[in-house]
């Protein structure tokens, strides 16, 4: 998918470094392990985030169309519970697509904070929103929210914050990772500020193990983009080709999990460390937890976090949560 980008001025942009060096850690202490496993947060590199982008137009990557579809509907609700003046910021702003549905509705924003690990993809996103929102002010930050964010420390306008954390990239955490990434959300919440979360739901696992396994291949590409990363940033010699992906629905742990599967016996190097894996082994490379309402209300009160509201759609795939502090 080519996308033509316009180019408005940011408010700031907060680079926090986060720090590439960890990159090569997760991935030689992952390698290392009995069952492979590599953080999916590594995806993300400039062709992972343009593959991600790609998957949620295919048809059957439901998600990005549903909550889209959820969010048409409850904008103008969402706007009049927000009131005037909200500051949006958004972790794991991607692309900042859904996000225009909201600013469009929202009465008089004071302004919208992109935050992501992608570098590159987040300050053209938000260069473009800018554009798109002539007189919002926009800014950016290039952080790793699994570490502490200095919020406080950056120049965040002034107003009631709406923290908007929509794709359910919340259930690409193992439920500890979950609650703790709700708390430091939450240590981003005032009194009266609230949190729009979405979050899929269990469903079939036909339907899951297609979304995550589309007939175009574009999800086969973007797990095998990882490899390809650690090939060009960490020196690797893997030989792509041998490998394949998978997704299988995990019942018991309600999550798709995603593995690249070598094809035959593999040896390779990465950054001077020798690997090797037998035919049919594996390196899991994500989990994509889905919830029923109950056990998401469960996870959020663990967090501190009290359910005010939900949403959505008809066929019971996505729901969107409005939290705030308990
Ligand atoms: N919010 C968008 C994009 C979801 S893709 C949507 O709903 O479609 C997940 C996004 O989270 C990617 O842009 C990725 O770069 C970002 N991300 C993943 N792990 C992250 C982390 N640890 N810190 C910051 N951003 C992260
Ligand atoms: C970003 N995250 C919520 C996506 C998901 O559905 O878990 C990433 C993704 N992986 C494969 N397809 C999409």
């Amino acid at each position: 998918m080519t996308t033509t980008r316009q180019t408005g001025a940011l408010s700031f942009f907060k680079d926090m470094h986060p720090p590439t060096s960890r990159f090569r850690e997760d991935v030689i202490e992952g390698l290392g392990k009995p069952q492979k496993a590599i953080p999916p947060k590594h995806f993300y590199d400039a062709r992972g985030s343009a593959l991600f982008d790609d998957i949620t137009g295919t048809q059957d990557y439901y998600v990005t169309r549903t909550e889209l579809g959820i969010l048409d509907t409850i904008a103008p609700e969402i706007a009049a519970k927000a009131g005037a003046g909200a500051v949006v910021i958004e972790p794991g702003s991607g692309s900042s697509v859904k996000i225009d549905k909201l600013l469009t509705a929202l009465d008089s924003p004071a302004g919208y904070i992109g935050l992501d690990i992608s570098k590159e993809h987040l300050k053209a996103a938000c260069e473009d929103l800018a554009a798109r929102f002539d007189g919002l002010s926009v800014g950016a930050i290039c952080a790793d929210f699994t570490q502490p964010v200095p919020l406080d420390d950056l120049p965040v306008p002034d107003g009631k914050r709406l923290v908007f954390f929509p794709g359910s990239t919340i259930g690409n955490f193992e439920p500890d990772a979950a609650k703790a990434l709700l708390e430091t959300i939450r240590g981003w919440l005032r009194p009266g500020d609230a949190l729009l979360i979405g979050a899929d739901r269990v469903k079939s696992a036909e339907v899951l193990e297609n979304a995550y396994d589309d007939s175009q291949g574009v999800t086969a590409a973007f797990n095998l983009n990882l490899l390809t990363r650690i090939n060009r940033e960490l020196d690797g010699d893997i030989d792509v080709g041998a490998f394949e992906h998978q997704a299988i629905w995990n019942p018991d742990l309600a999550r798709v999990e995603m593995h690249l599967v070598a094809k035959r016996d593999i040896e390779f190097t990465v950054s001077g460390q020798r690997f090797s894996m037998k035919a049919g082994e594996s390196i899991h490379t994500e989990n994509s937890h889905k919830f029923t309402v109950d056990r998401f209300a469960a996870l959020a009160a663990s967090a501190g976090l009290d359910v005010r509201q939900h949403w959505s759609d008809t066929r019971g795939y996505f729901t969107l949560y409005w939290l705030e502090r308990a």
